[in-house]
């Protein structure tokens, strides 16, 4: 059986690609690597727990010695690695939590790796691993021209704390490719959403407001640009890189699918005052400018055409179609929505808006 360790699968992302490879592969058995921090919740992944297939380890990638002696005791053909702080907000107000994660933490597990596979690493043709780093196109930095998109030559520009804590991680990851012959592969990605995805994000945060009647807060004029993805297909990117995308190489994923802020949360007005039913523009009304990011990235785009021609993956869902699907799933799990939004929850979200 190989045992395959994913990082930060208690996490939004995580959890989809932990139950998808749980599933999927029964001759995996797969080690789910968490901290449970505020992002982190077990609830994400009832559904699975019980598989035989199926290990949780409570740990934190800061802890270098803890690290070491998991892979020390479980030999890992294969590691995804997820685990971060995901949150730019967060970033402004505290950039040195997203270093130590992010950078520090991701630096700890190549090293576990790269001490527990060293027989496999001193000869580069025998390696049988895989080194999965999960990232972002926040990366490349932002796209003012409509018709320019990020591409994985795109040279990179981070702009937050949180993506230059994800650009240096990224520069670690290659760093080992080429000085330890650690057999990696990077993904880069657009905004995911979908079920799980914690109410500081903006959709689930929209959608949680909306059902309180409380204001929905648009950052500067709404302007704004993101490309969105279901989740569940960026867990089916993952899991086509992760077996048939080439080691040492980068893959672009994306959905193809730009909103401006502004047309995406009175998209979402318009389905949930529907769902609610409640009178048309009910929800419009409580959209309330704020104060901008610092540092707002207009605009992020990918072309990911090199994971359709070279791979085949393409995303399966249309926007409309996916946010209703998000939008039942939080109307159906309000108590995993009450859940994580009372305690610390209240505390940010008094402090951010
Ligand atoms: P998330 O914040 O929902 O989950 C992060 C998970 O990592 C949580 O379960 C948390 O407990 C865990 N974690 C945090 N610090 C840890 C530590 N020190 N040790 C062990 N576990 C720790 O994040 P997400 O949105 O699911 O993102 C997952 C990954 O995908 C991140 O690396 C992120 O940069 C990347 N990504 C996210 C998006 C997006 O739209 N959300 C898009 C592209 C890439
Ligand atoms: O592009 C991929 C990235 O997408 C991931 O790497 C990050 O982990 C993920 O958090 C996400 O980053 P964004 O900053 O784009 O996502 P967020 O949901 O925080 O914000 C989306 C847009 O909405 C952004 O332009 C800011 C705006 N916004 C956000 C919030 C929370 C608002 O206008 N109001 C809000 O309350």
């Amino acid at each position: 059986m190989k045992k395959i360790l994913i990082t930060g699968g208690a996490g939004f992302i995580g959890s989809h690609v932990v139950r998808r490879f749980v599933n999927q592969y029964p001759d995996y058995h797969i080690y789910n690597l968490d901290a449970l921090t505020y992002a982190g919740n077990l609830e994400n992944l009832r559904d699975v727990e019980d598989a035989a297939n199926y290990t949780f380890v409570k740990g934190d990638i800061t802890d270098a010695v803890f690290l070491d002696e998991l892979f020390a005791n479980t030999d890992f053909y294969g590691v995804v690695h997820l685990a971060a702080e995901s949150h730019v907000d967060r970033s402004i107000s505290d950039p040195l939590a997203f270093v130590v994660t992010n950078v520090i933490g991701t630096v700890n597990l190549l090293n576990a790796a790269r001490k527990a596979w060293k027989d496999d690493l001193a000869n580069r043709g025998a390696t049988n691993r895989l080194f999965y780093h999960v990232s972002t196109d926040e990366v490349y930095g932002e796209l003012h021209d409509p018709n320019e998109f990020f591409l994985e030559t795109t040279s990179y520009d981070p702009r937050s704390p949180y993506s230059a804590s994800k650009a240096s991680s990224d520069h670690f990851v290659r760093a080992y490719h080429n000085t330890y012959k650690m057999p990696v592969v990077i993904s880069n990605c657009s905004n995911n959403y979908g079920p799980n995805h914690f109410p500081e994000k903006l959709i689930p945060l929209m959608i949680h407001n909306i059902m309180q009647k409380k204001p929905l807060p648009v950052y500067g004029k709404g302007e704004n640009v993101r490309d969105w993805l279901y989740v569940e297909d960026h867990a089916r990117a993952i899991d086509t890189i992760f077996h048939r995308g080439k080691v040492g190489e980068t893959y672009n994923i994306g959905g193809h699918n730009e909103w401006k802020n502004l047309d995406l949360v009175l998209l979402l007005c318009k389905i949930m005052d529907d769902k609610l039913g409640r009178e048309p523009g009910t929800a419009e009304s409580l959209i309330t400018y704020v104060t901008d990011r610092a540092g707002h990235d207009l605009r992020y785009a990918i072309d990911a055409t090199r994971l359709k021609t070279e791979l085949g993956w393409e995303p399966s869902l249309q926007f409309e179609e996916g946010l209703e699907k998000t939008v039942d799933w939080y109307l159906e799990n309000q108590a995993w929505l009450d859940n994580v939004t009372s305690g610390n929850y209240k505390k940010y979200y008094e402090e951010m808006y």
